[in-house]
């Protein structure tokens, strides 16, 4: 039985491992630790939360006794660390927030673990501390560069992506100084239920829905490599399962898309389902589609974000051969299952869309449109 700390757990791609991992490893127990920013959603656990399937700590990874706390009182063997600021737009406007978070919170659940499971320069048997981290940290590609594998240098562009670097490097020197078992997955753009609608993905689809514009940066043609969320959880699990200590592994979905294109592919099914499906035209009366009207009328091109990394693409040869993974979905199947997700679960995203998240999508609105 593992006993794990998740770190993010109330985040988007936090919330769907807990989910998973708590159908996968029915005997283990799971402590979430989550700050409850704007991003994270206790909505996104309620259930397991009633059931008592986990046990939800709201707190701060850079909190150091409520870490030593809770590794002495849960005898945590498992750490993994979601916990981020993750909105690249946002690490423009307050790049030491994404500082805080993702550079000091990492160094103090590392100094944390290491506390805790080396005694006496002797590492305690079976401990794991896996982070989570972002293809972000490579930079960008040219159209013809091969994509990021494991080796390609980090050149990241972006207030995230170099905190999320700076994180990286403190795993990884842990690892070579102190022999921490850690290990660190690097992985392409999400999409899945549960994403705050902030994002590319959520926000077209919530957006379309109210018949609002769909903002679309610069001229649409970057590029990103997509995979659905619940196949980097089965990536995690994979890793956490194997003898992998100090890897580091890319995970990508195979899926390289221009972001236009993403956005025409919502559109498309949101019209199919609303010409299958009649009663979303009297619970959705503000989209086109509820007239029969197609949704890529909405879509708005916007002043590009500044810095806009032009094309990501992942190299999973390496997870692929040695754990064998591979992405169950496509970005088809994988598109079709979040867009009904939307459209079942209306309660959590409208949940979720509080004061601060209307704030902030005016000021963008406010910024971008101008
Ligand atoms: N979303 C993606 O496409 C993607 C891709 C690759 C890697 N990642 C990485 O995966 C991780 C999770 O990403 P996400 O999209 O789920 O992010 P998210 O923004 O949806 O969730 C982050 C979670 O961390 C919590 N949090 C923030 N600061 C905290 C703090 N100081 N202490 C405790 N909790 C705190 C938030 O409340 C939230 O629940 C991040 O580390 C991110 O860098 C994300």
């Amino acid at each position: 039985m593992r006993k794990l700390l998740v770190t993010g757990g109330a985040g988007f791609i936090g919330g769907n491992f807990v989910h998973h991992w708590c159908r996968e490893h029915d005997a283990d127990r799971v402590i979430v630790l989550d700050a409850l920013t704007y991003a994270g959603n206790r909505a996104t656990l309620a259930t397991l939360i009633a059931e008592q399937r986990i046990e939800f700590v709201h707190g701060d990874i850079t909190d150091t006794p409520l870490l030593d706390r809770l590794f002495r009182e849960h005898a945590i063997d498992t750490v993994v660390h979601f916990a981020a600021e993750s909105h690249v737009d946002r690490s423009i406007v307050d790049p030491g927030a994404f500082v805080r978070t993702n550079v000091v919170g990492t160094q103090t659940l590392l100094d944390a673990a290491l506390k805790a499971w080396r005694v006496d320069g002797l590492w305690r048997e079976n401990v794991r501390f896996h982070h989570v981290s972002t293809d972000e940290v490579y930079g960008t590609l040219a159209p013809n560069d091969p994509p990021f594998s494991e080796a390609t240098p980090f050149a990241p562009n972006s207030p995230y992506s170099a905190s999320k670097a700076g994180a990286d490097h403190l795993v990884r020197a842990y690892v070579h100084t102190y022999g921490m078992p850690a290990t660190i997955s690097n992985c392409s753009n999400n999409y899945g239920p549960y994403h705050f609608p902030e994002k590319l993905i959520p926000l077209i689809i919530v957006n379309a829905l109210h018949g609002r514009p769909l903002p679309v940066y610069g001229d649409g043609r970057q590029i990103r490599d997509w995979l659905f969320v619940e196949d980097h959880c089965i990536a995690i699990e994979q890793i956490l399962s194997a003898d992998v200590a100090g890897q580091t592994f890319n995970v990508g979905g195979r899926a390289e898309h221009v972001n236009i294109d993403i956005v025409r592919r919502l559109c498309e099914l949101l019209d199919a389902r609303f010409a299958s499906d009649a009663t979303l035209a009297a619970r959705f009366v503000e989209c086109p589609a509820a007239r029969g009207i197609a949704c890529d009328s909405l879509i708005t091109y916007v002043k590009d974000r500044p810095g806009h990394d032009r094309r990501y693409a992942i190299d999973p040869t390496l997870i692929a051969t040695t754990l064998g993974f591979e992405p169950r979905e496509t970005l088809t199947t994988g598109l079709a299952r979040t867009v009904d997700w939307y459209l079942t679960n209306e309660p959590w995203w409208r949940s979720v869309m509080d004061g601060s998240y209307r704030d902030w999508i005016s000021s963008q609105y406010q910024r971008t449109l101008t």
